[in-house]
């Protein structure tokens, strides 16, 4: 690809290496001055795909873009600035992206001073960047996940100096303490814990674009989580590509079950996390969870695959076996918990047999929610490498008979639910009628409910009439 004065484009090799070098904790963000208030009368717009960790970058850009005076718009159309926050993590979530993207060239055609900004985890990928650097002129700024605070320099010298910036860092990352945040929730939140992922399971993107595990200082999680308390915040969710490894990066070993017993003692009604890897997950997790009413008793534990010999070519670090003891401890441990899943199929050269275990442990398990996905080869990574003989048609009909599976074990878990009276957390009425409103249990189940005059972050008692594969059904008691 063609490399341009003062262009930084991304490095699978770089993005690869891992070392001892200690991680910068850095709290010196602030706004050149030759940036303030560049966003006067002008407004943005920001799309975001993929999981929370995105969700929550997205809160920093648009921190940033209300302190650089920037006002946010509602719609694409008619913005000065759009910035499209991607996701890697399948082949399928990068279609949509650049089908977005490219319905975004009419906008440009119309306004050569709008500024088409792509950033994420698609911008970590050498192929990607070729690509939007060949096929889609419309953008003009492209940076990645490990340079969210340079954009208030990055978007000056697009709109200022008529550059277009391509600055896309492969290193392994540091902490940035005090970037500014707009939280798109007004009772629920997001806390990142920690970033990056140290696992490479050889399917996966994320250690490649998030770069090394870093996770924040306990005093500093606290203090976010203390003054979301004081801001009348209900829920909060801890963020990281694997929670229960929390601070085993740090020299002054920390661990997830001292922070969540922490996190849980300042008092927020609904505490969170997510996602947690079954190799990590401690005993003293599993107590502090069934300690604390308000630590949510939902799990989300992936499993990958029930095959022994498919987990040791995914690198997952635990067997079948070890998998079903620690879903047994947790459902003999916390009282009343759901757990929810993240399956693939069609892992490179995976029997009809191996996919049986799969399911074998599925049946078992009767998961309250599961989100499965078939295998899609990554750049980069070492499962994109292993040749495959099986057919997308088999694939296809193992994703169908693995949903069917879940889901009707699923609805029986649900009906279980009827007649029951349970604590929703409500979310607001819903467009079509405004005596019908939404919450979710502490279980994560989402509830339909009728009610009057209630407000989004209410506590309310539902009595649940009826039960469907997703949702369950109720009224206000
Ligand atoms: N192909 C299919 N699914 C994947 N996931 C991660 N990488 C891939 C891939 N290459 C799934 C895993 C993970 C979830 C977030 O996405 O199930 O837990
Ligand atoms: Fe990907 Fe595995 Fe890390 Fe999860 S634990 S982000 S699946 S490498």
């Amino acid at each position: 690809m063609k490399q341009k004065p003062g262009w930084v484009l991304p490095d699978l090799k770089e993005a690869q290496k891992r070392t001892t070098n200690t991680i910068d904790r850095i709290d010196t963000f602030t706004i050149p001055e030759v940036a303030r208030m560049m966003g006067r009368g002008k407004t943005y717009f920001i799309s975001t795909y993929g999981c929370q960790a995105n969700e929550r970058d997205s809160e920093t850009l648009a921190g940033i873009l209300d302190e650089l005076g920037f006002t946010p718009n509602e719609t694409a159309e008619g913005s000065d600035v759009i910035i499209i926050n991607t996701c890697a993590i399948r082949q399928n979530a990068e279609e949509k992206v650049l089908g977005e993207i490219g319905n975004f060239k009419r906008l440009y055609r119309e306004n050569k001073d709008l500024i088409i900004g792509v950033c994420g985890c698609m911008a970590q990928e050498e192929g990607l960047v070729e690509t939007l650097l060949t096929k889609y002129p419309q953008v003009r700024l492209l940076f990645g996940t490990h340079n969210i605070q340079e954009l208030p320099s990055m978007l000056y010298s697009c709109m200022f100096e008529g550059k277009k910036v391509v600055k896309i860092y492969s290193k392994e990352g540091e902490v940035y303490e005090n970037l500014p945040v707009h939280r798109f929730g007004t009772f629920k939140a997001w806390v990142n814990i920690m970033y990056g992922c140290d696992k490479f399971c050889t399917y996966c993107i994320v250690p490649y674009t998030r770069g090394k595990q870093r996770s924040r200082k306990m005093s500093e999680i606290l203090k976010e989580v203390q003054e979301l308390k004081d801001e009348g915040y209900k829920e909060i969710t801890l963020l990281g590509q694997n929670v229960n490894a929390y601070g085993k990066d740090m020299d002054n070993e920390q661990d997830f079950a001292t922070l969540l017993e922490e996190v849980a003692k300042i008092g927020i009604p609904r505490v969170r996390f997510t996602t947690s890897h079954p190799w990590d997950f401690s005993e003293q997790m599993i107590d502090v969870i069934a300690k604390y009413d308000n630590i949510m008793p939902f799990i989300h534990l992936p499993l990958q695959s029930g095959d022994d010999d498919v987990l040791k070519l995914m690198g997952r670090r635990y067997t079948k076996e070890s998998y079903l003891a620690l879903y047994d401890k947790i459902i003999n441990t916390i009282p009343n918990v759901a757990v929810s899943t993240d399956i693939i199929v069609g892992f490179p050269n995976e029997t009809d047999e191996q996919f049986e275990h799969t399911l074998d442990v599925v049946r078992y398990c009767k998961y309250d929610n599961a989100f499965t996905f078939i295998f899609s080869a990554r750049p980069g990574t070492p499962a994109s490498r292993m040749h495959d003989s099986i057919d997308m048609e088999t694939k296809r009909k193992r994703l169908a008979r693995l949903n069917k599976t879940w889901n009707d074990l699923a609805l029986e878990k649900n009906k279980a639910y009827i007649g029951r009276t349970v604590t929703v957390l409500v979310d607001g009425p819903s467009k079509k009628d405004e005596n019908v409103y939404s919450g979710y249990t502490d279980t994560q189940k989402l509830v339909n409910f009728k009610g009057e005059n209630l407000q989004a972050g209410d506590f309310v008692e539902v009595k649940i009439l009826d039960a469907k594969t997703f949702s369950l059904d109720g009224v206000a008691v």
